[in-house]
């Protein structure tokens, strides 16, 4: 079989789980693809770091030159994060003829409809399924599944992080500062973890949904951001006393004034499907006019849950390559200027 060759952006966290995912399921992407996928290239800002990956035959580097103008790499898997310096890296590899999987939700916020453009400019792939809700298919639930329908609204928790602490603040009664540091160390939260406790990433990841869910431009700043920083163990115990579990909730709502969407701390009912997502898990709530309920459940965060989701993209993408079509994601970039109606975003 053909082999497709793979440079990788990044190996930590989630680089690390894309590389054992590859290595140990190769039988999967071949009966899926009919390919061999290799990983040839891999970039990293220190290469002198003991690594914790299977890495024979692979160039380390730390020039992202010689991984997204390679000739020994078809895609380029970014996993490194970042705003600016990746942008510009991944408009190079574009440049480079180079399909890419992403798991940036940071990028795909601030600069979603610029990277669907250069990628469709040089006809090429651009996915990022992990960048919301690690391991759950919520984006590809939005953009096949339920395609079809108008999205009225979706609602959930989509940061690990910060559910990591409110679960283990309420369940064990440990410290904000205490499980934060957990979080760290599990490779849970973001390399500033201000951007999952201020909120942020979950707000991204909103900004992402809404896009995608609502077919229209949503950006980073129409989303109403408040974190968790301030919440104390004295919070979680009144809240609990009053039947209610404190949970950061992602909101996106389409009414007849436009559409509203926001992060914040809330209370919610002890019997609530939400108050029963734990740890690092999440759950999307999405309510479609002609589906009715839906809920996507599973692990937001972490090393393989997350690689799930990026070698899942790359088979998507291996699979548009064989048969010579584009993917979606670049006709929904040309509709998605079009249909920026800033007026229909409401604030509170
Ligand atoms: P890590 O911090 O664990 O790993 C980042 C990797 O990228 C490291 O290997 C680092 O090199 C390398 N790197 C970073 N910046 C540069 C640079 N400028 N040049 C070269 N190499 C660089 O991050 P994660 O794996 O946790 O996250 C990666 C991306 O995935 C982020 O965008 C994150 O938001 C996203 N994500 C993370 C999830 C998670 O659960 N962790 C879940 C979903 C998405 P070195 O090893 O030498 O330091
Ligand atoms: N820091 C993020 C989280 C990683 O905790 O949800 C997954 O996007």
């Amino acid at each position: 079989a053909e082999s497709i060759r793979l440079g990788i952006l990044g190996l930590g966290t989630v680089g690390t789980g894309v590389v054992q995912l590859v290595n140990e399921h190769q039988s999967e992407l071949q009966h899926q693809t009919g390919s061999n996928v290799e990983v040839t290239r891999v970039l990293v800002s220190d290469i002198n770091k003991e690594r914790g990956a299977e890495l024979e035959g692979v160039t380390l580097t730390e020039s992202y030159e010689e991984v997204v103008t390679a000739d020994d790499v078809d895609i380029v898997i970014e996993v490194m994060g970042g705003i600016d310096h990746t942008l510009e890296v991944m408009k190079e590899a574009f440049k480079n003829g180079k399909h890419v999987v992403t798991a940036n939700k940071d990028l795909l916020a601030l600069h979603g409809t610029e990277l669907h453009e250069a990628a469709a400019a040089n006809d090429c792939d651009l996915y990022y399924e992990a960048s919301v809700a690690g391991g759950i298919p919520i984006l590809s639930g939005l953009k096949s599944g339920l395609s079809s329908d108008r999205i009225t609204k979706m609602m959930g928790i989509v940061n690990g992080t910060t559910n990591f602490i409110l679960s283990k603040m309420k369940d064990e009664g440990r410290t904000y500062e205490d499980v934060l540091k957990e979080a760290q160390d599990l490779g849970f939260a973001e390399s500033d973890p201000a951007a999952d406790v201020d909120g942020l990433d979950a707000a991204r990841k909103m900004a992402i949904l809404g896009t995608l869910g609502f077919s229209m431009n949503i950006d980073l700043e129409d989303v109403d951001t408040a974190g968790i920083r301030n919440v104390t163990l004295e919070d979680m115990t009144y809240a609990d006393r009053l039947g209610y579990t404190l949970k950061l909730i992602g909101l996106a709502e389409r009414g007849a004034d436009g559409v509203h969407i926001s992060v914040e701390p809330l209370f919610v009912p002890a019997d609530h499907p939400l108050a029963a997502v734990k740890n690092e898990y999440n759950a999307v709530y999405v309510h479609g006019e002609a589906v009715g309920e839906t809920m996507f459940y599973g692990p937001g965060a972490g090393s393989l849950p997350t690689a799930t989701a990026v070698v899942s993209d790359l088979i998507t993408v291996i699979k548009n390559v064989r048969l010579g079509v584009s993917g979606h994601d670049n006709v929904a970039a040309q509709h998605q200027k079009q249909l920026k109606p800033k007026s229909a975003i409401t604030s509170k």
